[in-house]
């Protein structure tokens, strides 16, 4: 049992085979089961029940250092308390140089006019969690620095294979939108080689952003001889084979971007509670699902249960069909094992405005599935002209620069607003901002 200021996570399981995870040993990224064939295994962190009381700072990863899973890894190699603090803090001051902000909190507030246009009564309301303004724009740094802090944990504990900065592996990810730029932001802040691979089509904002950032951005075409999926994802697997470090935002990939991502769940949860109400519902836009998966986590630690809504759009939706496939073929609960029955690639070319939210396959699915079964949650697919009109609706009515990506999950509280009392409260991210 944890004492009063002890890491509250203790281990880790995948989820479709079953295999304990050590969490004490470096530069493990996930299941030992995983192949560079099979990348059909995810890790969930276990943890030891305790009341949640973070502590106070503004900084999340300080705020809930207890109970990120980095913190019992740094724990478990050695380091102090106060030396895990510092690398965080350490950390922290290095990225608000290059990014010119470090992670603080960020607002969460009831959107009055936006209720209001919705129907919500006085009691009830639409609340923004606005994540636009979090480090590189958008909650994807969240995911990252986790995965950074636990890299610079194991190099001080002495547990990586290079012996200097100057050897370090590069990183590698695979995206070319708000992914990448957190990834090639954070690898910026301490200087370490990254590998973006981007699709042919990648938007020229971003990558001239990634230039700027100094990253070495690899144009991804499909080859004749690739199999079915995201030849960008292929390409990243290749290098991550040869011994590139993954830095992505997957959790198959790399497990610790599923622990940094619950930070802006517990804030959510945390900052509704200073203002009173209880939330009823939690929609969240899903392309790989770690997002959704982190926030479903998130939840389960701190006790509240707000019903859990995965939001896609009807032009790239293989999460509803998951769920559809999980509860067909024995149920929501322990799907993960059902891993080829329930997740594979969408089949026609994925299609939408919200251009974020369109991973042809939902690596994350497990952890998003078991959060909504558990919530009395489900999937939305909203129609295009609702992710449209979101879009357009968060421009009118909020005051927040969100691109269409990051409005995607006020698109499915508006498709099933229908079966959403007035009186209930009901969550959003607004994350990505407009580039
Ligand atoms: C703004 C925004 N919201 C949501 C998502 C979806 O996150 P995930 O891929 O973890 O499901 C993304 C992913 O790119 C994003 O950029
Ligand atoms: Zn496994």
């Amino acid at each position: 049992m944890a004492g009063p200021a002890d890491p509250v996570v203790t281990g880790a399981h995948c989820e479709v085979c079953g295999t304990i995870v050590v969490v004490d040993r470096g530069l493990v990224f996930g299941c030992p089961n995983a192949s560079p064939e099979d990348r059909r295994h995810v890790v969930r962190f276990d943890s030891d029940v305790v009341p949640f009381r973070p502590i106070d700072d503004e900084n999340p990863f300080l705020a809930y250092r207890r109970w990120l899973a980095v913190d019992a890894f740094g724990a478990a190699v050695g380091l102090d308390d106060g030396e895990r603090a510092r690398v965080i803090a350490d950390l922290d001051a290095a990225v608000e140089r290059v990014a010119g902000t470090g992670f603080r909190r960020t607002p969460m507030l009831r959107a009055d006019r936006l209720s209001e246009s919705l129907g919500f009564s006085e009691s009830g309301g639409v609340w923004v969690k606005d994540e636009t303004h979090n480090v590189a724009g958008s909650h994807k740094a969240r995911h990252l620095f986790t995965e950074l802090v636990h890299l610079v944990m194991a190099e001080r504990a002495g547990l990586a294979p290079w012996s200097s900065p100057a050897g370090r592996a590069p990183l590698a990810v695979a995206s070319c939108g708000n992914a990448a730029v957190a990834a090639s932001t954070l690898a910026a802040a301490v200087d370490w080689p990254i590998a973006v691979h981007v699709p042919v089509a990648a938007d020229a904002t971003v990558l001239g952003m990634l230039e700027r950032l100094g990253a070495d951005v690899r144009v991804c075409e499909r080859r004749a001889s690739d199999p079915s999926g995201d030849p960008c994802v292929l390409r990243f697997r290749e290098v991550v084979r040869d011994g590139a470090v993954p830095f992505g935002v997957q959790g198959p990939e790399n497990m610790w971007c599923l622990d940094g991502g619950r930070t802006i769940g517990w804030e959510m949860t945390d900052q509704i509670a200073a203002q009173g109400p209880m939330l009823d519902r939690i929609f969240i836009q899903v392309g790989g699902g770690a997002f959704a998966a982190c926030v479903g986590a998130s939840l389960r630690a701190s006790g509240v249960h707000p019903r859990l809504h995965a939001v896609q759009a009807a032009g790239c939706a293989p999460l509803a069909r998951a769920w559809d496939r999980a509860r067909a073929t024995g149920g929501a609960h322990g799907a993960g094992k059902r891993w080829r029955e329930c997740m594979w690639p969408w089949d026609s070319t994925p299609v939408s405005l919200a251009d974020g939210i369109l991973d042809d396959e939902t690596y994350d699915w497990i952890g998003v599935v078991e959060a909504m079964a558990e919530t009395g949650g489900s999937p939305v697919v909203a129609p295009e002209d609702v992710i449209v009109g979101a879009h357009r609706l968060a421009h009118e009515l909020t005051d927040i620069d969100v691109s269409p990506t990051g409005s995607a999950g006020l698109a499915g509280l508006i498709a099933m607003r229908e079966e959403v009392g007035h009186d209930e409260c009901v969550a959003v991210v607004f994350s990505g901002v407009r580039r």
